[in-house]
């Protein structure tokens, strides 16, 4: 099955232009190419390839091993490009809506951090780290907690099998055009004034169930 590039209702944005929107939604559309292409390439090779050698054998790789071996390091990549920026867009959709504190996000939020600003904080603290990734807040039902992490470039460095309830892009291109190289704190500024809570709201909730 091929995944197909979605589709995201956004207005205009304070302080992210609808440029700089517009050429991050052609890069989106480049991780769904890209995780297509690579998916076929890959279906392609293994069945033209004899098995890889066994671990610790002398005896030569398969004929595509090393092919293949690189598509699915970097196929992950492509995923998580797909994924992350199908969580980052919707949380712009509709209007600007503060967290509610009754909410059950809102609650969890301050139980676990005193208040939603300081979770809010760490994941400030996160996404002023150097490197390209992003700042993200799970959702570790298991033992009833967040967790803030930092994801290098799109597959590197997450908690595995966490849902993420708010994924903050800091990679450069999310700001370079509307603020330079060296702006990606004006533009975190900017992402949390755009924000929908609600949409986060939402995604908890249905974890809840
Ligand atoms: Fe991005």
């Amino acid at each position: 099955m091929e995944y197909q590039e979605k589709k995201f209702n956004l207005s205009m944005l304070d302080g992210i232009s609808p440029k700089s929107v517009e050429e991050h939604l052609g890069l989106y559309a480049g991780y769904v190419k890209n995780f297509n292409a690579m998916t076929a390439l890959a279906g392609e090779l293994m069945k033209d390839s004899d098995l890889p050698a066994a671990p610790g054998s002398t005896a030569q790789a398969g004929k595509n091993t090393h092919a293949i071996a690189e598509l699915m390091r970097r196929r992950s990549f492509e995923f998580g490009g797909m994924r992350l920026h199908e969580l980052y867009f919707p949380q712009w959709e509709g209007a600007p809506q503060a967290l509610n504190p009754e909410s059950g996000l809102g609650q969890s939020l301050t139980r676990q951090y005193g208040n939603a600003e300081y979770a809010m904080k760490e994941v400030r603290q996160v996404a002023a780290m150097r490197g390209p990734g992003w700042s993200l807040l799970y959702w570790d039902k298991e033992a009833g907690q967040f967790l803030v992490g930092f994801t290098g470039e799109q597959h590197q460095g997450h908690f595995v099998t966490l849902p993420v309830i708010l994924a903050l892009d800091v990679w450069e291109h999310a700001y370079l055009l509307d603020y330079g190289a060296q702006g990606k704190g004006k533009y975190v500024d900017a992402f949390f004034k755009n924000l929908n809570w609600a949409v986060m709201e939402e995604r908890f909730s249905k974890l809840q169930q």
